[in-house]
């Protein structure tokens, strides 16, 4: 029996629990023609072990290499090839096991394949349990600018094994936790207590089914009332506009940053004044000070001036209004972003 799912968003049943059990009684019944999962080198290496028992016999693998700078129209092709050489046809199911890179990725794969076939997503990160996965957004990035082409595309189910939090290195489990305190810092107070007092910076030091339910709970409530970014779901972007530019510009360095600690830097620097002393003591408690270089300032404005919220040539930030869930679009000019930043590096 397929046993109830812990949220229901918009077709996708979302599940959090032992990825074996939940697996394999999702697709009794279900009369897939092929079963193909996508992975990078690391899951391939790290979880696939933990799913084959419970993936039919005759299942293919794709194995993409890992890492953001893979997320790419050039690695689309080479999946699309897979599919071609595997012949997927529309009733084929697509299961993407990884983190941010390998759900978007694929999931914008499966939306244009045939003009659409089903695909689960199997998180494998923090980051990806906690937001990537949830929600519906798939899509690559394209001349360095992040998830600038990509369509809404609603996974059949999402299963989140908290087990995979093991595999992650201390760094890459700490890149999700930003994601987890920005739940916090929108909807849920007491997700943010949970997280600091037990500072979960290893796997085995908190209750992470509590943890992700909560903040899961957090990013359905918001997509559930605003699936297609129209108003609320902005909210979600908060520390992304500054964030966003600052990943994209460290990539380009030796010294590239996670996703977390981009959004990290950019949720200090995107709160309103009133909040930024108490939203920086929160953040810095588990993420050092990165120095952002003066001579970087107007290359971070450049990539800030693509993101997908700005509108009618205003650079957009999506900030916390009344608490919890409601959000405010604030424009933002250089000379604005400058002096933000040059006060973070203080
Ligand atoms: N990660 C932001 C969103 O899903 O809307």
């Amino acid at each position: 029996m397929v046993p109830a799912p812990d949220f229901h968003l918009h077709g996708s049943d979302i599940f959090i629990g032992n990825l074996p059990t939940i697996f394999s009684q999702w697709l009794e019944g279900k009369e897939y023609s092929k079963v193909v999962v996508l992975t990078d080198q690391n899951t391939q290496r790290d979880c696939l072990p933990l799913m084959a028992p419970c993936l039919p016999e005759l299942a293919k693998i794709i194995t993409i290499p890992a890492g953001e700078q893979h997320k790419s129209l050039q690695t689309c092709d080479y999946i699309w090839n897979g599919f071609l050489e595997h012949h997927l046809d529309r009733k084929a199911l697509l299961i993407n096991l990884g983190g941010g890179v390998v759900g978007d990725m694929g999931g914008f794969c499966a939306a244009v394949w045939k003009r659409g076939i089903d695909f689960i997503q199997v998180p494998t990160t923090l980051l990806a349990m906690t937001d990537a996965a949830i929600g519906g957004k798939t899509g690559v990035d394209y001349q360095g600018v992040k998830n600038i082409i990509g369509a809404f595309n609603a996974p059949a189910a999402v299963l989140v094994d908290p087990l995979f939090l093991q595999t992650l290195p201390e760094r890459e489990l700490l890149s999700g936790l930003a994601e987890v305190l920005k739940h916090g810092f929108i909807g849920d107070p007491e997700l943010l207590e949970i997280v600091t007092k037990s500072h979960p910076t290893k796997w085995e030091h908190s209750d992470w089914t509590t943890i992700l339910h909560k903040s899961i709970a957090v990013k359905v409530k918001v997509v559930d009332q605003d699936p297609f970014e129209k108003g609320l779901r902005a909210l979600l972007n908060f520390g992304h506009s500054i964030g966003h530019a600052l990943e994209s510009y460290f990539l380009t360095t030796n010294s590239p940053i996670t996703h977390g600690e981009a959004i990290a830097i950019g949720m200090i620097c995107e709160s309103p004044k009133t909040s930024r002393k108490r939203v920086a003591d929160l953040i810095q408690a588990f993420f050092p000070k990165v120095a952002i270089p003066e001579s970087a300032f107007p290359e971070i404005w450049q990539y800030m001036q693509q993101d997908k919220k700005n509108s009618s040539g205003a650079v957009l930030m999506a900030v916390p209004d009344e608490y919890p869930l409601s959000v405010k679009l604030i424009p933002v000019t250089e000379t604005q972003l400058h002096e933000t930043l040059r006060g973070y590096n203080v």
